[in-house]
């Protein structure tokens, strides 16, 4: 199994909307028996709580839904991923904060990275949607980055 987990600061905004994005493009594809999805947030603010209504209200409009719950992204998580992906710079800092003894498997990179090397986006990090109500932006954002990161994951492991 290939483990992918999309990290922002809340999980309620961008990360939820990753891994709805993301999972569907998976079965899609036919590879939800290779590849397993997950998000995280740095922050603890909103653990247990169901993603923002900014983000399941977008999700929905392209036909999506989302049932999962916020939690915290911790140190353990980059030995149970494969590829962890930060939606900005600041989230990307705290994960390599936590990176200490060498054991961790994970690749660690900047979700938006993929489609940027392939000039697909113009910027590297997902803006937070959280204060100006730029969930539409954010979903354009990811659905581009997730397609450049399914391709990306493909080609690494020729699935
Ligand atoms: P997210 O957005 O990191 O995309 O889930 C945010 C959600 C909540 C907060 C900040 C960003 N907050 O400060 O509570």
């Amino acid at each position: 199994m290939i483990n992918v987990i999309f990290v922002c600061l809340g999980n309620i905004c961008r990360s939820p909307m990753a891994d709805a994005v993301f999972q569907h493009m998976v079965k899609d594809a036919d590879l939800a028996d290779h590849i397993l999805v997950d998000s995280a947030g740095t922050g603890a603010y909103h653990i247990g709580e169901r993603a923002h209504r900014g983000t399941l209200k977008t999700l929905e409009k392209h036909g999506l839904s989302y049932l999962g719950r916020a939690r915290q992204f911790t140190a353990k998580d980059l030995t149970l991923f494969d590829y962890v992906l930060a939606m900005d710079n600041a989230n990307l800092s705290t994960i390599q904060a936590m990176i200490n003894d060498g054991s961790e498997k994970a690749e660690v990179n900047l979700f938006l990275s993929y489609a940027y090397e392939k000039k697909r986006v113009d910027v590297l990090e997902v803006p937070d949607p959280y204060y100006n109500n730029g969930f539409d932006e954010v979903y354009e954002l990811v659905h581009k980055g997730s397609q450049a990161l399914l391709e990306h994951i493909r080609a690494e492991h020729k699935i």
